[in-house]
């Protein structure tokens, strides 16, 4: 079977503080880490959620695309992040369908990860990204 998993899914919100404060203290989270993703116009606190991780997006601004997604449906779901093996074989094979693409190259997202994402009129209506970890050619 392929070796694939659900990565992250993603929350746009309003304020990062406090969105966080109440997935730590309500649901008893812990905080990985909080980093700023300049290149995407979001800080994100990366929660661990298990087998997986809730990230919390904050924009850096309204004119980024978290921050144009609240003011247009507020906060809520933004995307879910499927972790891939070989994110070129997958937007190859995507491509190959004609499938609509946002990214049709891999960038470099948050924890150096390979990234690229899906165009939610392809998907069902949710935003899906692809998620390379920096060194999956190790064993594990
Ligand atoms: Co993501």
């Amino acid at each position: 079977m392929k070796n694939i998993r659900l990565d992250h899914v993603a929350v746009a919100v309003t304020n990062l503080e406090e969105s966080l404060a109440f997935y730590k203290e309500q649901f008893g989270l812990d905080l990985i880490d909080i980093e700023v993703v300049e290149e995407q116009g979001v800080r994100v606190a990366k929660l661990n959620l298990g087998n997986t991780h809730l990230e919390l997006l904050e924009p850096l601004s309204p004119d980024t695309p978290v921050g144009k997604f609240i003011a247009q449906r507020g906060s809520g779901l933004h995307h879910i992040c499927m972790g891939v093996e070989n994110i070129h074989t997958e937007i190859d094979n995507l491509k190959a369908h004609g499938t609509r693409l946002i990214d049709q190259t891999p960038r470099i997202g948050a924890g150096n990860c390979q990234i690229a994402f899906v165009h939610p009129k392809a998907t069902g209506g949710v935003l899906m990204e692809l998620s390379q970890p920096p060194q999956t050619d190790e064993m594990h």
